[in-house]
This record gives C-alpha cells, sequence and structure tokens, in this order.
C-alpha cells in the first residue's frame, strides 16, 4: 500500500514528498508562524533542511512500505504544504498500533481557503478505513487558534489542557490535545 497519491477535492491532492519539492519548501518556510506553531521544522529553513526533509520521507516510505507524509499540492504538482502520520501506529507497543498522530502547516498565500479541514478530514477518512486507525491525535500548542479551528470543524474533541508539554523559544507552552475517534 503506497497511497501515493490523494485526491481531495477538483484542485487539491496529495503525493509524497519527493525530490523537487526543495524551492517551495525552502521559500514557504521562511514563515516563522510555521517553525513557531510546530515541534520540529527549522528556521530559518534552508535548501539543506529542505533535502534532508525529503531524504527522510522517502526513507521512511523504503522502510514503511507505506506513505505517510504528504504534500498538499495545487496545480502542476506544486507544493502548497505537508500532512504526516507520524507513524506512532508501527511502533512495537501493540496497545497503541490503533493510534497515529497527525501534524501539518499550510503556506500562507493558501490559508483560509478551508484547504486544511478538506485534507485533514481527507487524510483521517483515510487513517481509520485504510490504515487501520481507531483513533487519531493531534496535540497543538494551546495558542495556536487557527489550528483548534480546523481540527474542530473535523469533528475533533479537546481531551485536555497539557500545562507546560512544551519548550519552545525560551517558554513553556501548554498543549491541548484534540483527538479524533471512530
Ligand atoms: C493552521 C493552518 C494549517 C490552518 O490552515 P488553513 O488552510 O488556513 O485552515 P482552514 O482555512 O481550513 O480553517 C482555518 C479556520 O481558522 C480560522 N482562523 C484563522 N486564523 C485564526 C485566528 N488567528 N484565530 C481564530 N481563528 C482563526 C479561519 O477563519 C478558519 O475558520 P472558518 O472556516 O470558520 O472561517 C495554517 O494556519 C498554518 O499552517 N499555520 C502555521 C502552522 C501550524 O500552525 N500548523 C498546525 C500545527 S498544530
Amino acid at each position: 500500500m503506497i497511497l501515493d497519491k490523494i485526491i481531495v477535492d477538483e484542485e487539491v491532492f496529495l503525493s509524497p514528498v519527493q525530490q523537487g519539492d526543495e524551492d517551495a519548501l525552502v521559500e514557504h518556510l521562511q514563515d516563522k508562524e510555521i517553525h513557531d506553531n510546530t515541534c520540529v521544522i527549522p528556521f530559518p529553513h534552508t535548501y539543506q533542511h529542505a533535502q534532508e526533509w525529503i531524504e527522510t520521507v522517502q526513507k521512511r516510505i523504503k522502510e514503511r512500505g507505506i506513505t505517510l507524509d504528504w504534500a498538499i499540492r495545487i496545480s502542476e504538482e506544486k507544493l502548497i504544504g505537508c500532512i504526516s502520520f507520524h507513524g506512532h501506529n508501527l511502533s512495537c507497543m501493540e496497545v497503541v498500533k490503533h493510534t497515529d498522530e497527525i501534524g501539518y502547516w499550510l503556506a500562507r498565500p493558501y490559508r483560509g481557503k478551508g484547504i486544511t479541514t478538506k485534507v485533514v478530514k481527507k487524510v483521517c477518512e483515510i487513517g481509520f478505513e485504510q490504515l487501520g486507525l481507531v483513533r487519531i491525535e493531534a496535540p497543538v500548542f494551546a495558542f495556536n487558534d487557527a489550528s483548534l479551528k480546523v481540527l474542530e470543524k473535523v469533528g475533533f474533541q479537546l481531551e485536555g489542557i497539557q500545562r507546560k508539554c512544551y519548550f519552545k523559544n525560551g517558554k513553556f507552552i501548554d498543549g491541548k490535545m484534540y483527538a479524533l475517534v471512530k
């Protein structure tokens, strides 16, 4: 199972992050808000960071035999964002094999058009129907109102506040744990 092209709507589709995406990654990830709202995306984002991310994705595909890191694309294959399952369900722990976690970002010019809401909804359908998931988690920095809104629109429920769960940019940040269950 590769899951290498997922149609979201007539304009938007998902496919693996791949060679050729470097320039788009470097361009979009100069937006510091993406770094500030996520755990591991480097800033400033260099060509080498982009290459390393593409290599990581391609290595994961080989190891897992499945794509769980997609580029969000519009016409002519243009990358405008990314969404991943983090692969927790591939962990060796039997008790959590039915769960996974999602993470995503969308380039600033494309925001506010409902694209991420549609993409998250689609990826969750794939998770439940094709990956055997029963629970999908989305841990979010508590201040990230746009992301909370996306999750609520898809049907995720707030399960709790994770006090001082993260330390980033020199300060502790509360988390909000959202989850969608089948
Ligand atoms: C979060 C993010 C992916 C949302 O992408 P998007 O495609 O603009 O999302 P959508 O258009 O589907 O929905 C966004 C919703 O949030 C609302 N919103 C946007 N900014 C907001 C803000 N600052 N406060 C409250 N609501 C906000 C929008 O109005 C919209 O709701 P509506 O449809 O009811 O009007 C995008 O802002 C982003 O990439 N941010 C930086 C990285 C990030 O935060 N990633 C998520 C980490 S958990």
